[in-house]
């Protein structure tokens, strides 16, 4: 760039524009949220971006009014309410006997699991390190490993079933491995991952000396299968970072609460960053998650029930309207293969669908470092009212004779 001069002679500092970082030069906008903006300039039905339509639980409502309401306004400890934290020790032990969780050392609440995510890379990876992740993702997972200084190794799960190949992911560890990123179940494809897959990972982790940052937000929203934590397979309590959050469970997504389960060792170095980043998570709707933990088996059982019920819904009128799919197992969304709609690429399709007949989906490109697997994918997120899925499914219907 050329400096800049005047009649009274030349600059002292060469006047370039200034310009963002190389990290984050490198890695592109959420293509997510974006197909949120898209949805919204059309009127689209946003089946893209994974947040309920309906409404959140009334008693978290009246919860988090009545911590409001009560004087709880200002900055809770910065790793979390103790109340929280203890009713998380307390429902993770509910859930998962055995897996022993200090309230005091080992859990951070987070600004929800996409801050808890970020601050355990930053807390625990150097610039360099490697870190495996598998193929299609959930699309922070690369900037995190980006702005963390890390480098990713991407392993592809395969389809139909989104396998893993035992070979592709023992290649992937190395010396340079300290982490692996395991989200189960899995947000595009709804696999649920099995105890043998669990155990191979663990192995590898234990033979590399690699921590599993487990992605586990949508732990009860499984329909075939069960949800497995990775702490609690044998070897890996002391090397897992779990990450979990109140959005997907109780269906508050606003609300940006979660938290983080790690050894004590690694939850100092996740706490540290998490306070210089964000102090800490909303006071007041950290109070309303305490009786988000308290909710009875019934609450999570009736859940689930519902989700089905969407699952279904969806499944069928993507398979009526043409797209091939595949079951999700857990997690609310349906990855598809449009391979017998269209010719047209992921997001010249999804671009088009959302004008008209109006439904908005995510490309399926943007679950893949190496984008061309996902050219021929969308995905369908459910967690909407029947009205807004068989809204959406008279919409889909539409797409095969335009
Ligand atoms: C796998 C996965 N992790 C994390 C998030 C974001 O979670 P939170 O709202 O707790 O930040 C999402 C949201 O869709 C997700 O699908």
């Amino acid at each position: 760039m050329k400096a800049r001069g005047s009649a009274r002679g030349p600059l002292r500092y060469p006047a370039a524009m200034p310009t963002i970082s190389r990290k984050a030069g490198s890695f592109a906008e959420s293509v997510i949220r974006d197909m949120t903006r898209i949805a919204l300039q059309h009127d689209a039905i946003n089946l893209a971006q994974g947040f309920p339509d309906f409404e959140a639980p009334q008693t978290l409502k009246d919860a988090a009014c009545e911590a409001l309401q009560g004087g709880i306004n200002q900055y809770a400890i910065t790793w979390g309410a103790r109340p929280f934290r203890e009713a998380i020790a307390s429902k993770t032990r509910r859930w998962y006997p055995g897996w022993a969780v200090d309230p005091e050392r080992d859990i951070t609440v987070t600004c929800g699991a996409t801050e808890g995510m970020m601050a355990a890379m930053l807390g625990i990876l150097d610039p360099g390190d490697e870190i495996v992740v598998f193929e299609p993702f959930y699309e922070n997972y690369g900037p995190d490993a980006i702005l963390s200084g890390a480098v990713p190794r991407y392993v592809t799960l395969h389809e139909p079933d989104w396998s893993i190949d035992e070979a592709e992911l023992r290649a992937a560890f190395g010396p340079r491995t300290r982490g692996i990123v395991l989200n189960s179940p899995h947000n595009p494809t709804g696999k649920v991952f099995a105890r043998a897959e669990l155990e191979l990972v663990a192995a590898l982790c234990v033979e590399w000396d690699a921590v599993a940052f487990t992605d586990e937000i949508y732990e009860h929203i499984v329909y075939d299968g069960e949800h497995i934590p990775m702490a609690t397979v044998p070897g890996m309590e002391d090397r897992t970072v779990a990450i979990n959050s109140l959005s997907k469970t109780y269906s508050v997504t606003g609300w940006r609460v979660g938290w983080v389960i790690a050894p004590a060792e690694l939850s100092s170095g996740i706490r540290k960053v998490h306070d210089f980043l964000t102090v800490g998570a909303a006071a007041p709707l950290q109070a309303a998650g305490v009786t988000a933990m308290q909710s009875p088996d019934e609450y999570y059982e009736a859940l689930t029930l519902e989700y089905r019920v969407r699952r279904d819904l969806l499944v069928a009128a993507l398979q009526e309207s043409g797209f091939r799919t595949s079951i999700p197992d857990g997690a609310y969304y349906v990855m598809t293969d449009i391979r017998d709609l269209t010719d047209e690429d992921d997001v010249t399709f999804t671009r088009r669908i959302a004008a008209a007949p109006g439904v908005a989906a995510v490309p399926g490109s943007s679950f893949y470092a190496h984008r061309e697997p996902g050219r021929t994918k969308v995905r369908f997120a459910f967690p909407k009212r029947h009205t807004t899925l068989e809204a959406a499914a008279q919409r889909l219907r539409a797409i095969r004779s335009t």
